[in-house]
């Protein structure tokens, strides 16, 4: 499946890690994911390990807001913890996702990362939600090449290829290591590549040297590493900001081209990798 057909609209949507921490926060972060919908950012990324569910809490909330009868238009991504993807458990934690999230289903059902508990029956929870209309896709997380073969080997095995439709994984100037051999794989796999932490944590956002290269351009460094990280088309990114400034500029970097000129700069400062490096995890 490629990238358009899985995440509808601008290849930049929202992260939400870190919202549901604060009670006293709750407000502002609701404001932001509702801001981000309304300023066309279709894509939200939770999971029922941040806070405890509560960020999924505030993606509810925030839905609320926006209108059941516009919830088609997101395409709404949440993950199973690995100690609860037994067949069973892995229903069942998708079941509470969506009492919290106060929605039928979610579009995307990721496992977060590789747990103790067979690939099969992660599958086979996955493959009953998706029956029972619950999720429209799953997909993993935080996989390397070894692992997403052995997971797609596993849905051949169970009769469900073509099941998985994303990996979630750190990806940014700061961890260029899947472009050396995971953007190809999945590329080959017609499976774009949801890259997380895409603001290195607000470290590139920060970077003087990224601003230097951003500046003749009229944008801000953060939105030079966002344009960076979706310049193939595979790739869409989920940046977290609870403020709406931020959601705005980083909203906009999905309009921005770069030019082989501006790939070399960046080249020069955030080395590609030659070889292969591990998947880095946050
Ligand atoms: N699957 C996984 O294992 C995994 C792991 C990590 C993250 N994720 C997902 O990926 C999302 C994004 O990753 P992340 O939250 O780790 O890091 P990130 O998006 O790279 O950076 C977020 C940080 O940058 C700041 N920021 C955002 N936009 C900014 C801007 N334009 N200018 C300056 N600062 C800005 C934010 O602060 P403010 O909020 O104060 O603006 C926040 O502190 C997460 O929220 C989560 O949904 C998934």
């Amino acid at each position: 499946m490629d990238r358009a057909s899985l995440f509808k609209g601008p290849a930049i949507g929202l992260g939400t890690w870190q919202m549901g921490e604060r009670a006293s926060a709750a407000g502002a972060e609701v404001a932001a994911i509702l801001h981000a919908l309304e300023r066309g950012i279709r894509l939200i990324d939770t999971a029922e390990m941040y806070a405890d569910g509560e960020s999924e809490r505030r993606v509810g909330e925030a839905l609320k807001h926006w209108g059941v009868a516009r919830r088609e238009a997101i395409t709404l991504v949440t993950k199973v913890l690995p100690h609860n993807a037994s067949r069973d458990g892995t229903v069942r934690a998708c079941e509470d996702s969506l009492r919290r999230l106060g929605v039928d289903y979610v579009d995307v059902y990721l496992l977060h990362w590789q747990g103790s508990h067979a690939f099969e029956r992660t599958l086979e929870g996955f493959a009953a939600l998706r029956e029972r209309g619950l999720i429209r896709h799953w997909g993993v997380s935080n996989f390397d090449v070894s692992p997403l073969q052995r997971w797609l080997d596993t849905e051949a095995r169970l009769g469900l290829a073509s099941g998985c439709a994303t990996n979630q994984v750190y990806y940014s100037l700061l961890a260029r290591g899947p472009e050396f051999d995971l953007l190809p794989a999945m590329a080959e796999q017609h499976m774009p590549l949801m890259a997380y932490t895409p603001l290195g944590s607000g470290a590139l956002a920060r970077d003087k040297r990224l601003a230097a290269i951003a500046a003749p351009l009229g944008v801000t460094a953060a939105q030079l590493a966002l344009a960076w990280v979706i310049r193939s088309g595979q790739v869409v990114a989920i940046p977290k900001s609870s403020h709406p400034a931020r959601i705005d500029e980083n909203l906009a970097a999905a309009e921005l081209t770069l030019t082989p000129e501006v790939l070399k700069q960046i080249d020069a400062l955030f080395v590609p990798p030659v070889r292969k490096v591990s998947l880095a995890m946050v």
